[in-house]
């Protein structure tokens, strides 16, 4: 099956049922995406998929066939960071950062369609992804910090 992942066309041997987590980081070796709970509630795992934001751990293959999947990793561009990545790089707004693409690929999301967000409405956007190491606040600042340069 083909599906367009990070704007390119790849051809997956993995059958349909597999999870398209599994599918990124085994057969494509896309590790940014993780592994966290496996059961669509922690957001390590979240993907784009053409403008939704979904757990990948919870999405079939075939659920994603034919469709453009942007993950962590393909939301710089010609070497540049994400304005969202930059601004927690800057004030090292995660801790062991297992929760940090998850939580990129919601936030980047969010301000692709509220550029204006203000911080309600981030933490209430990143309300599903889950950070143990209690960076919340620091992560919430960041996003805030990034609207001025998306
Ligand atoms: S690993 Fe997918 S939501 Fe937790
Ligand atoms: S920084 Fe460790 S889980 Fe979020």
């Amino acid at each position: 099956m083909v599906i367009t992942v990070n704007g390119a066309d790849v051809s997956l041997v993995s059958d349909g049922e597999t999870t398209l987590l599994t599918a990124l980081r085994d057969e494509l070796g896309l590790v940014g995406t993780r592994f966290g709970c496996g059961q669509g509630l922690c957001g390590a795992c979240f993907v784009d998929v053409e403008g939704t934001v979904m757990p990948s751990c919870q999405t079939p293959l075939w659920q994603v066939e034919g469709r453009a999947v942007t993950t962590v990793e393909g939301l710089s561009r010609d070497g540049e960071a994400h304005p969202v990545q930059q601004a927690i790089l800057d004030r090292q707004a995660a801790q062991c950062g297992f929760c940090i693409s998850g939580i990129v690929v919601r936030a980047a999301a969010l301000l692709r369609d509220e550029p204006d967000a203000d911080a309600d409405r981030v933490a209430e956007a990143l309300d599903r992804n889950l950070c143990r190491c209690g960076s919340q606040r620091r992560i919430v600042e960041a996003v805030l910090a990034a609207r001025e340069s998306v």
